[in-house]
């Protein structure tokens, strides 16, 4: 599966993408007025923003998963429900540590919603291990919103 820099033109597909999959797989999660904030539009906003350090996969038009960096943080990883389970996601992350590490990023971290459990299993079985309990500052319209989260981290192999 090859994973390539999104499109502009993707970003409404990207958007309804993580729009649906975190209302899935987030929202019966977190608190209510998190949820609230995570509107279809939020979510336009923040792909607009993050353009650049966007990482696709899947056809032109219609990705099926993405993943976005932010410094040493793998910020977003998301996939559709029917490329769940396909190694999209293994090829996502790949990619993500490689150019993290071709950054210089020795450690990389994310931070993962507490009791997301196959998210969970997915980084364990990737490498990743878990780092503790923190509180991350999630990004939304209103500001930093402080949120209790699952930490992973991963030493990542020197670029050759
Ligand atoms: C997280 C995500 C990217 C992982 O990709 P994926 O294609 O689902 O990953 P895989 O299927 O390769 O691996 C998931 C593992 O969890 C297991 N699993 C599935 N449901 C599970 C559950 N409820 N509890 C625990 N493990 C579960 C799967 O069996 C698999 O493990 P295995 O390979 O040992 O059998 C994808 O599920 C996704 O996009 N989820 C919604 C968005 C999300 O949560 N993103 C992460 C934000 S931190």
């Amino acid at each position: 599966m090859q994973v390539r820099s999104a499109d502009a033109a993707e970003i409404d597909h990207l958007a309804r993408l993580w729009h649906e999959g975190w209302h899935e797989t987030h929202a019966p999660l977190l608190p209510p007025h998190l949820t609230r904030l995570r509107t279809l539009e939020s979510f336009r906003e923040r792909l607009q923003a993050a353009l650049s350090d966007t990482r696709v996969a899947g056809p032109p038009g219609a990705p099926v998963g993405f993943s976005v960096l932010k410094g040493e943080e793998l910020y977003q990883l998301f996939v559709s429900p029917e490329a769940r389970g396909s190694g999209v996601a293994a090829a996502l992350i790949a990619d993500a540590e490689a150019r993290l590490a071709e950054c210089g990023v020795e450690t990389a971290w994310l931070a993962c919603a507490i009791g997301n459990e196959r998210a969970a299993r997915f980084y364990e079985k990737s490498g990743w291990r878990l780092a503790g309990t923190v509180v991350n500052q999630a990004e939304t319209s209103t500001g930093p919103f402080p949120l209790e989260v699952w930490r992973y981290e991963k030493r990542l192999a020197r670029p050759t």
